[in-house]
């Protein structure tokens, strides 16, 4: 099997970008990923993209998205898996490299949900239609069943869901991409105002435009570009019901445990040997219930885990080092992508501030409305 390596890397600021179009903001974190690459030409792309047709009213991205590059005529596929979008978008182009089809493939992920539309009725789309969305529940709503039952059954308290937003938001100030460079307080977070009991506006992630690329390549041209790089140890996409209450445990995520042990064995590889990790924290529940999906430590201690520093840059274990979707924001198309431009850089040794020091191996973990969806990738530098 072929061996995939990221070369380039390339995002556009995160948050209420006004003055950037859809195409505005794909284009720039493409041309600079590309630029970023060194290479002269691109094969292939795909693009993940939750709902531009919600959001702002254009379907059919892929062609004018390849066009507004200057690459009519290369082909072009637009993915989407709700929020896990941008992280099936690599996926494909990586499947795309190891099957011997294309060479250099650019993957990318866009969202432009400031521009008008009703945001939370777009984003209620991804969940159960006949089941959650028909009576009302939002995605807020969803995680806040999740973040009871977790309280519930393992006595985690919302001051340990407050210190994830703590942490995230200290990561996040030393991100010049990021939304929300703002350092928090757990007063601060425990007195903002309820969005759905017990997750309050500073658990949630926000609402952002933003677009991320990256160009994918074979290991073996990535070796002759003479510069550092990251490889891709393994791609993993799992599914499971939609519908939360479809599930046996409502405080677990059980698309992201299969899709972790999946990749854990594809890769040869056990948590402890993790250097850093990007995961999904659309909401602060979701970082802590991830955190025990992955291994990182027996379900129900991860309110622990965090509270004692086991996370925060300088910790164990580092996670959410760009400012995960707290800070840094949530486009969510482009959410996928930029996790993983993170961990690419951090195996780099380009993360400045964030440097988590002599990163090796990262994961980035991706996933899709309440866990109806999982996409993990494992990177490891090179130089
Ligand atoms: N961190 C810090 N400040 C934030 C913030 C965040 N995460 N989110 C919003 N703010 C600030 C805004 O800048 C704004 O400040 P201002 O009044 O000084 O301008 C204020 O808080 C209110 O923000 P606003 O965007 O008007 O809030 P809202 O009530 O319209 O929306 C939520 C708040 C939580 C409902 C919305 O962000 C949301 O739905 N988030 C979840 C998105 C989601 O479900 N994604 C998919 C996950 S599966």
């Amino acid at each position: 099997m072929k061996e995939v390596a990221i070369v380039g890397v390339g995002l556009t600021r995160f948050g209420e970008l006004w003055e950037q179009s859809l195409r505005d903001m794909f284009t720039e974190a493409a041309l600079a990923a590309i630029a970023d690459s060194g290479l002269d030409r691109i094969d292939s792309m795909y693009i993940g993209s939750m709902s531009p047709g919600l959001f702002v009213h254009q379907e059919h991205i892929a062609p004018l998205l390849a066009d507004n590059l200057g690459l009519a005529g290369i082909p072009a596929a637009h993915v989407e898996s709700a929020c896990a979008s941008g992280g099936l978008a690599v996926r494909q182009a990586f499947l795309e490299i190891v099957s011997g089809a294309s060479e250099i493939v650019l993957a990318g992920g866009v969202e432009k949900m400031n521009d008008g539309s009703d945001v939370t009725f777009a984003l209620s789309t991804a969940a159960d239609q006949e089941y959650e969305a028909f009576h009302g529940v939002t995605f807020p709503g969803l995680y806040a069943m999740i973040a009871r039952a977790h309280m519930h059954q393992y006595g985690t308290t919302r001051e340990q869901l407050a210190q994830v937003a703590v942490k995230n938001h200290a990561h996040g100030i030393n991100n010049p991409y990021a939304q929300f460079r703002i350092p928090m307080t757990i007063d601060t977070v425990l007195r903002s105002s309820m969005v759905a009991e017990p997750l309050g506006l500073m658990d949630c992630s926000p609402v952002s435009d933003g677009a991320a690329a990256v160009v994918l390549t074979t290991a073996e041209r990535a070796k002759k570009l003479g510069k550092p790089y990251a490889v891709i140890r393994t791609s993993v996409n799992v599914t499971d019901q939609i519908a939360l209450h479809d599930r046996d445990n409502v405080a677990s995520l059980p698309a992201v445990g299969k899709a972790a042990q999946q990749a854990y064995k594809q890769a040869g590889l056990t948590p402890e040997q993790l250097d850093v990790i990007e995961v999904h924290d659309c909401f602060t529940i979701a970082e802590l219930v991830v955190m025990e999906e992955l291994g990182l430590v027996e379900r129900g201690k991860s309110g622990p885990a965090v509270m004692a520093g086991m996370t925060t840059l300088g910790g164990k274990i580092p996670v959410n080092t760009s400012g995960g979707l707290k800070s840094k924001g949530h486009p969510v198309g482009a959410t996928g992508v930029a996790q993983i431009i993170e961990i690419a850089e951090q195996l780099r040794g380009t993360a400045g501030e964030r440097q988590v020091k002599n990163a090796r191996i990262g994961m980035a973990q991706n996933m899709g409305g309440s866990g109806g969806s999982c996409v993990i990738h494992i990177l490891e530098g090179r130089s």
